[in-house]
C-alpha cells in the first residue's frame, strides 16, 4: 500500500502518528479489507484497537451493509449466547418474544468482537460452528439458519496463555487469527508520543477554551522514557487532567512526575513484557484502572460542582435582588457573585473550596441570614471530600445508570469507561442492573 494511502486513511479515522509499526497495521488491514478473512488485532489496553475493524469494514465490499462492535467482555454471561445467535420465545424465563441476534442481523455485514478472549467456552463454541459453516442455532431452538458475517476479533489478553489455562479453544484462536494484526505499545513508538501529547493537548484548548499545555525538553524527554501501561488512553486521560487542573502551560518533567509519570524501566504499574507482543497481565493488576478512577472522579466532580454552581449563581442573583437591606457590606457588587471563569479554567479549579460562595468574615448578630441556598454550598462539596474514591465512583454510576434508564452502553459513554469497566464495577459494588442497590 503506498504511503499516500495510508496516510490519507489516518487522516480520516483522527489516526495521529507516523511509526512504522501503527503504519503497517493500518496497511495489513487495508490489504485484507476486500477478502473475507478472519482478522485478529491484538494489543495492549488502550492502544487504539478498535478503530482498525471500522477500517476494515470501510474497505470491504460489506461497506453499505451493517457493522456492529460488539464488547464480549461486557455482556452478562447468562445472555451472551442469546444476543449473539438469537433465541425462542420462552427459551427462558425473561425471553417473551423471539428475538433476533447479532449473527442475523449482521447478516452481509461485518461483526467486530472486541475483548473475544473473555468469550465463554460454550459461545466459543457455537462460534466456532458459525465461522466454519455459516450455521448457527438460536437459543431454545433447533433449527439450523445460515448467515454470512465477516468476523473481526480484537483481544488484550495474552492468547497462548489464555489456551494453555483450558480459558480459551485453540481451533478457535486459529481460525480468528487468520490474518493478525498486531499494533504496538505507545513506548516503542518514539516521536509519536510527543505528536499525541500535542493532539490530546490542542483538542483539549478547544474543547474549553484554554491555552494548549506544551513541553518542556526535559518533559520530552521523560515522556519517552516513561512506560505508558494504560498507552494512548492514558496519555489523553493525562493531558486533560494537566490541561485542567496544573495552572503552568509550560509542562516540566518534575510536573510530569507529580502527575505519576515516571522513569523507571517499569513504570507505574509494571508491565512485563515477554518479547516483542507478549504481555502478561500488571504485577499490580489494576493500578491502571485506579489511576483512571482517579481522574474520573477528579474530572467528573469537578463537572458536577460547575454544573451545581452555575445553578446556583442563577438562584442566587434572583434571591440577592430580593435583599431589602445590606447592613454588613454583603453583596455590594452583585456581578463579584457570578463566577467569571467557565468549566476549565485552571486557577478556578486549583482552588481548595472551589465553588463555593465565602461568608464574610465575621458573623452578623441579629436576624440577618444568608439566602439558604449559599449554606447548601457550603456543606455539599464538604459532604463529598469525606466519600471515599469508591464511594464517589460508586454514587457516579448509581445515579448515571439511573439518568440512563439503566442502559449500560450511555452509561459507560457518559462516563468515559469502557463497558466491561462499568460491567465490573457494577458487579463488584453489588449493583443491578438499573443502578439499585441489591441488598
Ligand atoms: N493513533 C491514535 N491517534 C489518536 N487517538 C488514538 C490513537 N490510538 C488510539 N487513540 C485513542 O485512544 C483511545 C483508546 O483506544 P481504543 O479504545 O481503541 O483502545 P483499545 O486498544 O481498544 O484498548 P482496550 O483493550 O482497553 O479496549 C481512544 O480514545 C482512541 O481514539
Ligand atoms: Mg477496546
Amino acid at each position: 500500500m503506498d504511503e499516500k494511502t495510508i496516510q490519507q486513511v489516518k487522516q480520516r479515522y483522527g489516526i495521529v502518528g507516523n511509526y512504522e509499526g501503527l503504519n503497517r497495521s493500518i496497511d495489513v488491514a487495508i490489504q485484507v479489507a476486500p477478502t473475507e478473512l478472519s482478522v485478529l488485532i491484538n494489543g495492549e489496553s488502550g492502544v487504539g484497537k478498535e478503530i482498525l475493524p471500522r477500517i476494515i469494514h470501510d474497505h470491504s465490499t460489506r461497506k453499505h451493509n451493517k457493522y456492529f462492535a460488539i464488547n464480549c467482555g461486557a455482556l452478562p454471561e447468562g445472555t451472551i449466547d442469546s444476543e449473539l445467535f438469537g433465541h425462542k420465545k420462552g427459551a427462558f424465563t425473561s425471553a417473551l418474544d423471539d428475538r433476533e441476534g447479532y449473527f442475523s442481523v449482521a447478516n452481509k455485514g461485518t461483526l467486530f468482537l472486541d475483548e473475544v478472549g473473555e468469550l465463554p467456552l460454550t459461545t466459543q463454541a457455537r462460534l466456532l460452528r458459525v465461522l466454519e459453516t455459516g450455521e448457527y442455532i438460536r437459543v431454545g431452538e433447533s433449527e439450523v439458519r445460515k448467515t454470512d458475517v465477516r468476523i473481526v476479533a480484537a483481544t488484550n489478553v495474552n492468547m497462548q496463555k489464555a489456551i494453555r489455562e483450558g480459558k480459551f479453544r485453540e481451533d478457535l484462536y486459529y481460525r480468528l487469527n487468520t490474518i493478525p494484526i498486531s499494533i504496538p505499545p505507545l513506548r516503542e513508538r518514539g516521536r509519536d508520543i510527543e505528536l499525541l501529547f500535542r493532539k490530546f493537548a490542542y483538542d483539549i484548548s478547544q474543547k474549553y477554551r484554554i491555552e494548549p499545555v506544551r513541553l518542556t525538553e526535559d518533559a520530552r524527554e521523560l515522556l519517552l522514557k516513561y512506560k505508558w501501561p494504560g498507552n494512548i488512553r492514558q496519555m489523553r486521560n493525562l493531558v486533560e487532567q494537566i490541561s485542567i487542573i496544573s495552572q503552568e502551560r509550560e509542562i516540566t518533567s518534575d510536573i510530569l512526575r507529580s502527575y505519576g509519570v515516571t522513569d523507571d524501566s517499569l513504570g507505574e504499574t509494571g508491565l512485563v513484557l515477554h518479547g516483542s507482543n507478549r504481555m502478561e497481565r500488571p504485577i499490580e493488576p489494576h493500578s491502571y484502572e485506579k489511576e483512571r478512577d482517579m481522574l474520573f472522579q477528579l474530572l467528573s466532580s469537578i463537572g458536577k460542582e460547575v454544573k451545581d454552581l452555575k445553578e446556583l449563581v442563577h438562584r442566587n442573583l434572583d434571591d440577592i435582588q430580593n435583599i431589602p437591606t445590606n447592613p454588613y457590606g454583603l453583596y455590594e457588587k452583585k456581578e463579584e457573585l457570578r463566577p467569571s471563569v467557565s468549566y476549565g479554567n485552571p486557577s478556578v479549579i486549583q482552588q481548595s473550596k472551589p465553588y463555593i460562595v465565602d461568608k464574610p468574615a465575621y458573623q452578623p448578630q441579629g436576624n440577618v441570614s444568608y439566602p439558604q441556598h449559599i449554606q447548601e454550598v457550603d456543606v455539599e462539596p464538604i459532604e463529598e471530600t469525606h466519600l471515599s474514591n469508591k464511594e464517589l465512583m460508586k454514587k457516579n454510576i448509581i445515579e448515571s445508570l439511573k439518568r440512563n434508564n439503566g442502559n449500560r452502553k450511555k452509561t459507560a459513554t457518559e462516563l468515559d469507561i469502557s463497558e466491561r469497566t462499568l460491567y465490573r464495577k457494577i458487579k463488584d459494588y453489588g449493583l443491578d442492573i438499573k443502578g439499585d442497590i441489591r441488598d
